[in-house]
């Protein structure tokens, strides 16, 4: 009899480069059809692309994206932009041009197919899961590795079957959905996991409030979600014009799954996150009445047609509260058109509406940050303390709909609070054809080794690493609690944001919100450790949380847990992610302890290291969760002197 695969399964058995059972837990390696960087994410991977000695990406499609970054506070983005123009023409890479709209929104739209797989250097590529691709976020190390051809390691997550059942009422939306899935499973409970949609619901929701859901299964840590590739899908790629793109592609009727759990759409009720974490999700109606003075309505989690109709609906016939800032971004250029011709952005204008430009923009501090110990109502999908720009700001994450009937009243609340009849909210559908003008994104030539790379003041060299002293002796220069985000790590915002193709720049920022002596403490250590707590690393998927400390002197990170995208960056640049044995023994750690380990590598490779804490006169142990693979990158000083010391592209097949 044949295998019967769930969705999820038979997405990476098609993408297998070895035979493997698919157990959750094997180390499996996996073939990248397609790849996605964006412009703040972008150089550092296209710098590691380059060492490769490659003259064109060997990947079906690659696709750099300028969407991020677009306020050209001053020299460093616009130089960072022509440096990613040049070199996707140089390497066989589409470019989206500024303007263009969000890489998530576009990609899944333009160059998805279902049954690909994607690796995008942005923790929110899962959203592509909603056309039913493979689509996993990564470092730019990673990235770069899978445009040179090499196949893709991951541990074999648990697939976790999701029935949705029955409707969601009007006023209710995706965004509820996946908020229901952060109340249950919380910031860390997808870790190896893939969140597989199914059931009766699933035909209710279009392709966008699917790529809602997909989208923040990065928030719970899951290495990715995925819907069928079903009618709803054709349909989308009828009205993107490529119908001829479309895969059908289902789970086998008589499949398993590691884990199910089902949720009833017709019994949720508008839900919200506040602040400071993505799970601490809570019905509106269960909160006090909180007063709001700005809302952003944005991202590529919820600034699809649907979410923008939806929210001009509530919003028509009236005006944005006087103490509210509204700011709306649309996700794409495309979008934005069909707004445009149908009236929707004069309904939102009339109602006070500021239109930003069509980016990422607020979702990561880049321009609209809050005012101080301002409360911000958002449809994107972090909330983390400081991710708008001001650190003492409260962010709370909402629907599309819930946001406009905030911006009306001035305080959090439900659509039903705005309008009588809500109804027609759950009649808005997706075009049934969208106007299709692909003029901003760059084709480049079939042949790019005369094109000239533009590299402007801001790009310097990428850092790396050197392998492992047989015997390192660092103090410990950073004691940090639980769920330790990369936002903390490498602060966003317009200025440092546009420095991190700057690598020596940017260092100087390292966790200056978190905690802002870090740098000169790890300076004057010259070697260091970090000691932390749960969920070291969640949030963005941005390398420089890997590589700034590197570059301060960070040998190790000795944490009770990790992230999955961060620790995978911590060891493509040769920083050593232990876990603690017992994490009880975090509290006998303090900031400044001179911690030692003997013979390291030889521990390294037996995956079980014996730390002394001189300063406290105890030993404590930690293990390495490593392949054998990682264990020779880690030895080799980082994934980059790994590709060089084994060579080309079989390197990774070692
Ligand atoms: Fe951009 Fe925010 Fe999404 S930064 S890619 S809109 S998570």
């Amino acid at each position: 009899m044949m295998t019967q695969y769930n969705l999820a399964q038979k997405l990476i058995h098609a993408h297998l480069t070895a035979p493997a059972a698919l157990e959750p837990g094997n180390e499996i390696t996996i073939r990248i059809d397609q790849t996605l960087t964006h412009d703040i994410t972008a150089v550092m991977s296209y710098l590691a692309f380059e060492q490769l000695g490659l003259d064109r990406v060997k990947t079906e499609r690659s696709v750099s994206y300028l969407d991020h970054n677009l306020l050209y506070v001053d020299n460093k983005t616009p130089d960072d932009h022509i440096f990613l123009q040049s070199i996707a023409q140089r390497y066989g890479i589409y470019l989206s041009r500024a303007g263009n709209g969000i890489c998530h929104s576009v990609h899944y739209a333009r160059f998805g197919i279902p049954g690909k797989s994607l690796m995008g250097t942005d923790s929110h590529t899962p959203t592509a899961g909603a056309i039913g691709m493979l689509a996993i976020g990564a470092g730019g190390m990673d990235v770069a590795a899978a445009m040179a051809g090499l196949p893709v390691r991951i541990t074999m997550p648990k697939i976790v079957r999701v029935e949705l059942t029955g409707r969601l009422r009007p006023g209710v939306s995706a965004k509820d959905v996946v908020l229901e899935m952060l109340r249950r499973y919380g910031v860390k409970g997808g870790l190896g996991r893939i969140f597989e949609y199914t059931g009766d619901g699933v035909a209710t929701l279009e392709v966008p409030e699917r790529g809602t859901i997909a989208n923040m299964g990065a928030e719970m840590g899951a290495t990715t979600s995925v819907f069928p590739a079903d009618e709803t899908v054709q349909a989308f790629f009828r009205a993107q014009g490529r119908e001829d793109a479309f895969v059908p592609l289902l789970p086998d009727e008589k499949c398993t799954y590691d884990e199910e759990i089902t949720i009833d759409l017709g019994s949720l009720d508008p839900l919200v996150a506040c602040p400071h974490m993505p799970d601490n999700v809570k019905r509106l109606c269960d909160l006090p009445c909180i007063p709001v003075q700005q809302v952003y309505i944005g991202s590529c989690t919820n600034a699809s047609y649907t979410d923008i109709k939806k929210a001009a609906l509530v919003l028509k016939g009236h005006h944005v509260h006087p103490d509210v800032s509204l700011t709306v971004s649309i996700s794409t250029r495309q979008i934005f058109r069909e707004l445009l011709c149908d009236s929707t952005i004069t309904d939102l204008i009339d109602a006070g509406a500021r239109i930003t430009e069509i980016a990422c923009g607020a979702c990561c501090g880049l321009g609209q940050a809050p005012a101080t110990n301002g409360v911000s109502v958002r449809t994107s999908n972090r909330n983390f303390s400081g991710r708008g720009g001001t650190k003492d700001a409260f962010l709370y994450l909402v629907s599309p709909e819930v946001a406009a009937a905030t911006a009306v009243l001035g305080f959090l609340a439900e659509p039903g609070a705005v309008l009588d009849d809500l109804s027609p909210l759950a009649a808005v559908r997706e075009p049934a054809g969208y106007h299709v003008d692909d003029s901003m994104l760059l084709a480049p030539p079939e042949d790019g080794r005369d094109v000239e790379i533009r590299r402007g003041p801001n790009i310097k060299p990428l850092p790396v690493n050197t392998p492992p002293a047989e015997r390192l002796c660092a103090d410990v220069s950073l004691k940090a609690g639980d769920n330790i985000s990369t936002d903390d790590i490498t602060p966003a915002n317009a200025q440092l944001s546009s420095m991190r193709s700057n690598i020596p720049l940017i260092a100087e920022y390292a966790f200056s919100r978190y905690d802002p002596d870090f740098v000169s403490r790890a300076k004057e250590m010259g070697t260091s450790i970090i000691i932390a707590g749960e969920n070291y690393g969640q949030g963005s998927s941005r390398e420089h949380a890997a590589i700034t400390p590197m570059f301060l002197g960070v040998k190790a990170v000795v944490a009770k847990s990790m992230a999955r995208i961060h620790r995978n960056n911590l060891i493509n640049h040769g920083v050593i992610p232990m876990l603690f044995e017992n994490p009880s023994e975090y509290d006998g750690i303090s900031l400044g302890d001179r911690l030692e380990i003997d013979s390291l590598p030889d521990q390294i490779v037996k995956r079980r290291v014996l730390i002394y804490n001189r300063t406290k006169g105890i030993s404590f142990s930690v293990r390495l969760e490593l392949s054998d693979t990682e264990v020779a990158i880690i030895l080799a000083g980082g994934r980059l002197p790994y590709i060089k010391l084994y060579g080309g592209s079989n390197s990774d097949n070692k």
